[in-house]
């Protein structure tokens, strides 16, 4: 079994009240003993009203909050509703994810998905950068295209990669229940990984995730792929006892 780090990151999506800090807590307190077993990195991606308060009120853990999403301007502006790299830092992130298809849907194109990642970085925010392709995409053996094109057209050779974490979410594995087999996991990662040294020069692969219906039955057919350093988890992480058994799980 891995003795690197692995990312569990959180991805809240729309869900959460004051009262949800509960669930951060509980996920805090077990990992005081298991932190001494194991190197596990926890990060929180919360919907923008709670990272301020989230953050303060967790200070004291080693769990990371982050943000879903940002508006691509670096600066204030006339944009009623929308928030910045600086706003979401000012609150307390740390982390910040990029490019889910859930705001692909809504608009976020792969050029404003670039802007969006170098304002964050300019803010030294962390970017979870989500690339996947759709079922019909992955029907006609397009997936390593879209793939090529997401990165490509996102990420540029200038950008700072230690702060640069990939998280490669099928659409069609979103909420669904279904996952891909081992085979194509490890197809995939590879490829990924290959295409950024390879790309953007770089000498080691950015730290890869997997996403995409992670529960605490199907987590262990991911701890046998050495190149998955972690998981974006969406509606099992609103739950401690869930991503608690994911952890758990995992290690098993
Ligand atoms: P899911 O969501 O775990 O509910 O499939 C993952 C994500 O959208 O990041």
């Amino acid at each position: 079994m891995t003795n690197k780090l692995i990312y569990f990151v959180a991805n809240w999506k729309m869900f959460g009240s004051i009262a949800s800090i509960s669930i951060i807590k509980k996920i805090g307190h077990f990992l005081i003993a298991f932190r001494r077993l194991k190197k596990i990195k926890i990060v929180f991606c919360l919907p923008y009203t709670l990272i301020y308060l989230f953050s303060q009120k967790n200070r004291a853990s080693n769990i990371s909050i982050g943000a879903q999403n940002c508006h691509q301007s670096q600066n204030y502006g006339a944009l009623t509703g929308r928030i910045n790299a600086s706003m979401i830092k000012n609150a307390g992130a740390k982390y910040i994810i990029l490019g889910h298809s859930e705001n692909r849907s809504d608009g976020d194109s792969n050029k404003i998905i670039k802007e969006k990642i170098f304002s964050s970085l300019n803010e030294k925010l962390n970017v979870i950068f989500c690339i996947g392709e759709t079922l019909s995409e992955k029907k006609n053996k397009k997936t390593f295209n879209v793939l090529r094109k997401q990165i490509n057209s996102s990420l540029k050779k200038k950008m700072n990669f230690n702060k640069i974490i990939i998280a490669y979410e099928p659409i069609w594995s979103i909420g669904t229940g279904r996952t891909l087999n081992s085979k194509d996991l490890i197809r995939i990662f590879k490829f990924i990984s290959r295409h950024m040294k390879k790309n953007f020069k770089i000498k080691k692969s950015p730290i890869l995730l997997y996403g995409g219906s992670v529960n605490q039955r199907n987590i262990k057919l991911f701890s046998n792929i050495p190149m998955i350093d972690g998981f974006l988890i969406g509606g099992s992480s609103q739950s401690s006892k869930k991503l608690i058994d994911i952890i758990k799980n995992y290690y098993k």
